[in-house]
């Protein structure tokens, strides 16, 4: 539809409103009952609603007569089924075509049948009710919608963190874990939901900037060149560099660049220092070197936890932040906590 002409048919914050009548007296003073409350539009045949549709539609409601000559009211409502499912279909009925109704409505193209004469109260209410139905399937529509993009950013965020696990040997697991410890902290902590959903996201793809690395540098045995340790420690900035692009209010490519930054600026890539770094990254911070420390690596066996803990403890404040680094030792020392697999938690 030309541009114009869906501004000319538009009205401002008002739900769109079809009354399909042969009467033209009737379908005036239909018109005059809805006109305040909705954005109204008349047409005097099926045909002439199926082309009113087509120029102004979509319709939240549309109310037709059921006798009409040419295109009866259940042939056009049908049709309105099918090419615009989401318009809610009441029909206007004499008591002679009751069944005709009946069946329009078992068939589920009528949301709702009212019988001639219709008192006004009645119909205003009918099509109210209709309207909010609208509502409620557009929200249903929307929740759903919702949730399919839910899953679609699971499955994306597992298979990239699959996928640059599957790179490394050693790192095999490490996100998932330090993403549970995370999450455990940032209970601990106190972190709202929506905080702890960022936080789990960022923890699983935390080291994906490591896709830039040759895999030989991450599995081969023995210390590293200096050359080869700087590739390595782009990894921060590569994974915020892919991840960008996401949602910017969602700070999850900000975690991930931040997360080998220390609280005294001696981290990298950006050197930042204390509340400069951003919560979630201190958190990650913490798990991911306890993880670390824990875990075997191509240039020495596992340190254990106790290392771990003491490593966090000794540079609480100077390297990590001080309610992530209690956060920590408590789930540890006062809760039992170990890193298992990680999987259970997530
Ligand atoms: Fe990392």
């Amino acid at each position: 539809m030309p541009e114009e002409m869906r501004a000319a048919c538009a009205e401002a914050g008002k739900v769109r409103l079809l009354l399909v009548d042969d009467d033209r007296n009737l379908l005036e003073s239909l018109r005059r009952l809805f006109k305040d409350d909705f954005e109204v539009f008349t047409a005097e045949s099926g045909q002439e609603a199926l082309g009113v549709m087509a120029t102004c539609g979509p319709f939240t409601v549309i109310v037709s007569d059921l006798k009409m000559p040419g295109m009866d009211g259940i042939e056009l409502l049908s049709r309105v089924s099918r090419a615009s499912p989401d318009t809610v279909r009441v029909l206007l009925t004499g008591h002679a075509d009751m069944q005709a109704a009946i069946d329009a409505a078992n068939l589920g193209y009528v949301y709702r049948f009212l019988t001639k004469p219709c008192p006004p109260e009645v119909l205003r209410l009918s099509v109210e009710e209709a309207r909010r139905h609208a509502e409620l399937l557009r929200d249903q529509r929307e929740l759903f919608a919702l949730k399919r993009c839910k899953v679609l950013l699971e499955g994306i965020v597992r298979g990239f963190s699959t996928l640059v696990e599957a790179r490394d040997v050693y790192l095999a697991g490490h996100q998932q874990r330090v993403t549970a410890l995370a999450l455990a902290m940032g209970r601990e902590m106190g972190l709202t939901d929506a905080e702890k959903e960022t936080l789990r996201i960022a923890g699983l793809l935390h080291d994906i900037g490591k896709v830039y690395v040759p895999a030989d540098f991450l599995n081969r045995p023995g210390i590293l060149r200096a050359e080869e340790l700087s590739v390595i420690q782009m990894h921060p900035e590569v994974g915020y560099d892919i991840l960008k692009h996401l949602d910017q209010n969602w700070p999850v490519a900000v975690i991930i660049r931040q997360h080998h930054e220390r609280m005294d600026g001696s981290g990298y890539p950006q050197g930042l220092q204390g509340r400069f770094i951003a919560q979630g990254a201190r958190i990650l911070a913490v798990a991911d070197v306890v993880d670390a420390m824990c875990s075997h690596r191509p240039y020495r066996p596992s340190l254990g936890i106790s290392a771990a803990l003491a490593e966090i403890e000794k540079n609480r404040g100077r390297l990590y932040d001080e309610a992530a680094a209690d956060a920590c030792l408590k789930l540890f020392r006062e809760k039992g906590y170990s890193l298992g697999d990680g999987s259970a938690e997530l």
